[in-house]
């Protein structure tokens, strides 16, 4: 990788490039990634109408909401963290079995005090391998003495050709909070959950895989996350489309947000400890592309979720969890 840090330092973006068309792109403002692209396919939808004044939040790509979830009554929606500009801790590196890897971080500084007088420290590892795309997230409290507590949840907005088209899957049984019927609590009933109108739910407790269908291609998304109990489904639809100056009327169907974080009950971060959770994005093939003779059936899902246990969030049971993640993946494509 030719990117120094002082090269990054002069400009805004920083990309990954692993070979074969497949890149990761990711804005220094918020780090928010904005572009992911498997062999020339982009993954993500990022508005035609989104600001990139180093001011507002993207509008697209994977935000990163921290510390709140929602409207704020400190600070700016969402949190700030996706409207600051980040560090780049680590330039894109090539590791041995040639995925590219790249570490940002967050720490506090006057603009953070100033609405929300804690100190943090939050370090963002991305690896891009050939068809995935691996977030590790670490937050630590670096205080002696003040605990704080904290929302954080990535802000995916996954491109589809047709959103009414996209099934969710492992949201049944599933309590969510919807926002648009006053924040009412429902059960999810349906095995697997469409979008035909406005969706802005909150799924508690939901399990560590979600698989989108109909994705770019007509492939599936699979979506692994650990510690990260919340999956909210966003789409805006029509009317709340026409609300937002940076997203364009006709995009909604073009887009589909599944965001895996902690948003119904707040993290409480104790002094001088850290919290991590980690999510995987994957790019699945379409089964009919596939050979018959490699085809893969009988995955149970469910089942690989259940031996994934993650009770400690102490690094190294983290690092053990995520490298027991990199070993089960090979199912799905
Ligand atoms: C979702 C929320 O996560 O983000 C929605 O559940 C919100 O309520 C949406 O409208 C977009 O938020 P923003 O601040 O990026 O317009």
């Amino acid at each position: 990788m030719a990117t120094t840090a002082a090269a990054v330092a002069a400009t805004s973006v920083v990309v990954l490039d692993r070979g074969n068309n497949t890149t990761c792109t990711i804005n220094l403002h918020g780090a928010t990634v904005v572009s992911w692209r498997v062999n020339n396919q982009e993954q993500l939808f990022v508005s035609k109408l989104a600001s990139f004044d180093g001011k507002k939040a993207i509008r697209g790509g994977i935000p990163f909401v921290f510390p709140q979830f929602g409207a704020w009554s400190f600070g700016p929606q969402h949190g700030f963290a996706r409207i600051t500009r980040w560090h780049l801790d680590r330039a894109p590196e090539r590791l041995h079995n040639g995925d590219v890897e790249a570490i940002f971080s967050l720490m506090d500084n006057e603009f953070t005090r100033s609405i929300w007088n804690y100190q943090f420290r939050i370090t963002y590892r991305l690896i891009l391998r050939e068809k995935e795309l691996h977030f590790h997230i670490g937050v630590y409290n670096p205080s002696k003495d003040l605990s704080f507590t904290f929302n954080m949840l990535l802000h995916t907005y996954l491109k589809v050709p047709d959103v009414r088209r996209c099934q969710i899957t492992g949201l049944q049984g599933c309590h969510f909070i919807d926002k648009t019927r006053e924040g009412a609590l429902y059960q999810e009933g349906r095995e697997v959950v469409t979008v035909n109108e406005w969706t802005d739910r909150i799924y508690q407790h939901t399990p560590q895989e979600h698989v989108i269908t109909n994705v770019v291609s007509g492939r599936k998304m699979r979506l692994h996350k650990y510690n990260f109990p919340d999956t909210v489904i966003w789409n805006p639809w029509i009317d709340r489309s026409r609300e937002m100056s940076d997203f364009g009327d006709d995009e909604f169907p073009n887009m589909l947000c599944v965001e895996a974080g902690n948003v119904s009950a707040p993290v409480i971060l104790l002094p001088g400890t850290a919290f991590e959770a980690s999510q995987i994005l994957q790019v699945a093939k379409c089964p009919y592309y596939k050979p018959t003779k490699d085809r893969l059936v009988n995955i149970n899902y469910n089942t690989v979720g259940e031996s994934y246990h993650s009770t400690s969030h102490t690094t190294g049971s983290f690092i053990d969890v995520v490298s027991e993640v990199q070993r089960r993946q090979m199912p799905f494509d």
